[in-house]
């Protein structure tokens, strides 16, 4: 090892007072190489910054497809699950804007609906596309065997589960926005929404008409022997002459006219009364109709039933909003008014004219009295229940009532029968 070798491992302190002599040119290059790598750092830096912030701000809605094209994007939020009762929303969910402009397309005052099953939601639309209007609405379920919706988008849970309802625009398809639905709670054993649920919907529907619309003609030779094994199978519905009338309502506002509840436009009930869900011997005799008629190969299902006061004024008011009070008044009952908040109510299938007619409609109201229900709003006579033809709406009371009022008629009305009243006072 030479000396100065030695040195440089030994005389350490020494070194910095042995400043090396560099080069101009040496200098330069490192001021450029720091100058280099504090711009690399800086420019890192920036990008990470810019990442992070455009995550932060991506959220449902800021994307415009830049086509116009039924692309959605979606953010999903959700809170921590609730073990609770029925009434209970399980989860916040995500929200889905619609493929549109969120500037120019529609606007609802929420983008997700919470129910459980039997109830009804709703999304009410706070803005159009430009062209468009409320009669260019157009209301779909993703799955109508969790939530049915109607042409008016009133959302009703049929089973536990998820589903998207879809609004678009007749006139502009691609302007369409969703709504995120979350059915919550289990159906109870007797629960009629439970009966609707396991019979075939929408998809099947058209199948069972065929089969209902053949049953009823003359076949062709290679139909018959299966038209034969099918009535072999399925026993003819048995007539029921035991539906009972249901128990009386504790309500001291409630009009009787012998054991029948009478609620119309002039005999309210009180905003107080809820019997929160369908009465259950209403519940278990539209079960026996749904069994009955899917027998003949027919699909009645449940599609809505009891309504609190507040969700009806809900309904009622958002119908007043879009068409005025008078035309609301046509069809919809004002709040404290409505059969449904009595729980001996229910609407069948689709909430609308394209149900009448039906085989479905046809066999409803020829034997739902059987089963201790009328067709409560028959056609004709809207001057007096007070109400449009419902063909979907049916009400209990029991098979002794309904006898009486099926055989008093073709559409005999409860005001008749009585010699009561429907009007607003
Ligand atoms: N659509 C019926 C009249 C109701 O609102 O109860
Ligand atoms: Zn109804």
């Amino acid at each position: 090892m030479d000396n100065r070798n030695y040195n440089n491992y030994n005389s350490g302190p020494q070194r910095p007072r042995k400043r090396k002599r560099v080069s101009k040119d040496t200098l330069r290059k490192r001021q450029l190489t720091a100058l280099f790598v504090i711009a690399l750092i800086v420019l890192i830096f920036v990008v990470v910054i810019a990442k992070a912030c455009s995550k932060g701000s991506s959220k449902v809605g800021d994307t415009k497809p830049a086509d116009g094209t039924t692309t959605t994007t979606s953010a999903v939020t959700t809170l921590a699950p609730q073990t609770t009762a029925p009434e209970t929303v399980l989860t916040t969910t995500t929200i889905v804007t619609g493929s549109n402009d969120p500037e120019k397309g529609f606007k609802l005052d929420k983008y997700s609906v919470y129910i459980n099953i039997g109830e009804s939601g709703i999304a009410y639309v706070q803005q159009y596309p430009e062209g468009s209007s409320e009669a260019d609405e157009v209301w779909k379920s993703s799955d109508e065997k969790i939530a049915t919706v109607d042409a008016y988008g009133h959302i009703v849970g049929v089973s536990g589960g998820e589903c998207y309802v879809t609004l678009s625009a007749k006139n502009n398809p691609t302007q369409e926005v969703m709504i995120k639905v979350v059915v919550a709670g289990a159906p109870a054993a007797n629960n009629a929404q439970q009966q609707g649920n396991n019979t075939p919907l929408s998809d099947d529907k058209k199948t069972d008409d065929k089969k209902t619309e053949d049953g009823n003609k003359p076949g062709t030779d290679d139909k018959k022997p299966a038209e034969t094994e099918k009535k072999q199978e399925t026993p003819e519905p048995q007539p029921l002459a035991e539906a009972p009338a249901p128990s009386k309502i504790n309500d001291s506002s409630a009009h009787y006219e012998g054991n029948v509840l009478i609620v119309n436009k002039s005999y309210p009930i009180s905003s107080s009364y809820n019997p929160g869900g369908l009465d259950p011997t209403c519940s278990e005799w539209f079960n026996k109709l749904t069994q009955d008629s899917a027998k003949e190969g027919l699909n009645i299902y449940f599609a809505s039933g009891f309504r609190s006061y507040e969700y009806q004024s809900q309904i009622y008011n958002n119908y007043v909003a879009n068409y005025g009070q008078s035309s609301a008044d046509t069809f919809s009952a004002r709040p404290g008014h409505s059969e449904h908040q009595t729980g001996l109510a229910i609407d069948v299938n689709t909430i609308d004219d394209s149900f009448a007619g039906t085989p479905e409609a046809i066999w409803l109201a020829d034997n739902c009295y059987k089963y201790g229900f009328i067709i409560r709003y028959p056609k004709g006579k809207d001057s007096i229940t007070g109400y449009k033809y419902e063909p979907w709406h049916i009400r209990y009371v029991g098979y002794e009532t309904a006898k009486k009022v099926h055989d008093a008629g073709e559409n005999m009305t409860l005001e008749e029968l009585y010699g009561i009243n429907s009007q607003y006072s």
